[in-house]
């Protein structure tokens, strides 16, 4: 090797150490990168956000009135909850009011949630199974387009234990079997 390539080398490998001590994190900081799942191309996060709020049919669960009215709630009402419970084996959950959880939150914090079933605390029906499998880009527009809206602080009745009827509206999603007495 000559002389000049050597210190070309020498000169390469202290650019590479160099970059390497500022990107790689510490064992303690945690850094989010960008994974490489499919994401929806929209002109903005919002309008990601709001075309996915639909079509994985979140306003289904978390907008009051959205199945009756074949989604035609204003933006001024979407997303604040839905007061019809879901009672289940879990007991009874309540599609939770998104603008507050959004305000609420970070963007980060909101990934977790959606990532890890509200860290083990979550109940089904939120598809939690599914929810986990959204790239990070798709998350974070979701977390925009409930963040856009704006906080609407309207309350919902408290979750119920399991095996206790709620004395509101419900839907009942204990599993039946027509075949047995
Ligand atoms: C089948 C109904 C259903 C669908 C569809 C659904 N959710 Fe949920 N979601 C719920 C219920 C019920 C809860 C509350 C669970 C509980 O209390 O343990 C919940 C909880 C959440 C929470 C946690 C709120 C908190 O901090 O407590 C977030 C965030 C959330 N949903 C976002 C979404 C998004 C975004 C979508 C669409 C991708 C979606 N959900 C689709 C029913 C649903």
């Amino acid at each position: 090797m000559t002389r000049s390539r050597l210190i070309l080398l020498t000169g390469c490998l202290a650019t590479a150490t160099l970059v390497a001590a500022t990107v790689v994190p510490s064992a303690t900081a945690r850094v989010r990168t960008q994974d490489d799942k499919p994401f929806v191309n929209a002109s903005s996060q919002v309008a990601a956000g709001e075309y996915l709020m639909t079509v994985a049919s979140c306003h289904d669960c978390h907008t009051a009135g959205w199945v009756e009215k074949k989604g035609n709630v204003p933006k001024a009402d979407q997303l604040s909850g839905n007061p019809i419970g879901y009672y289940g084996a879990w007991g009874t959950v309540y599609g939770k009011n998104l603008r507050q959880v959004a305000d609420r939150h970070t963007e980060d914090e909101w990934v977790d949630i959606m990532k890890t079933a509200d860290h083990g605390q979550g109940n089904l029906p939120m598809p939690w199974h599914d929810a986990a499998k959204f790239s990070d880009k798709d998350l974070r527009a979701l977390y925009q387009y409930a963040k856009s809206l704006g906080p609407k602080p309207v309350r919902l009745p408290r979750n119920g234990k399991p095996g206790v009827k709620p004395t509101g509206q419900y839907i009942d999603l204990t599993v039946k079997d027509s075949t047995s007495k």
